[in-house]
């Protein structure tokens, strides 16, 4: 019995964790500043991309090009406040 026990314990153990991690990082994205902005801007077109899929340098790169993107389809550009606001959301992870 007691063996049984601690068998079980870490598979349930990890299983609560890794839903309520999913739901942290959820979280914590949508806390982060920027996130309403790249949200309105970003998921347009396709979802908002997480920001650890790119190292923090490739970001204003990207988000020019997205931007040539958006003028094309005639959809609004982001201000330079909005461009910047972006970058940092992305950048921040
Ligand atoms: C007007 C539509 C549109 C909007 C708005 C848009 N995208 Fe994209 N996105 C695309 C298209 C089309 C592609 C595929 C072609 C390409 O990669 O340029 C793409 C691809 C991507 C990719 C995968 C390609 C790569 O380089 O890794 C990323 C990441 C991305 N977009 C990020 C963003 C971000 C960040 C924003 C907000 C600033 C954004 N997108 C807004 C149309 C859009």
């Amino acid at each position: 019995m007691r063996v049984s026990i601690l068998l079980l314990f870490p598979v349930l153990f990890f299983a609560g964790c890794d839903k309520q991690s999913a739901a942290a990082r959820d979280a914590q994205a949508q806390a982060r500043p920027g996130y309403q902005t790249a949200k309105t801007f970003c998921s347009q077109c396709h979802d908002l991309p997480s920001g650890d899929q790119y190292p923090p340098a490739a970001w204003p790169y990207v988000v020019s090009r997205m931007e040539g993107h958006m003028e094309s389809a005639h959809k609004r550009i982001p201000s330079a406040a909005e461009h910047d606001a972006i970058i940092g959301y992305l950048q921040s992870k």
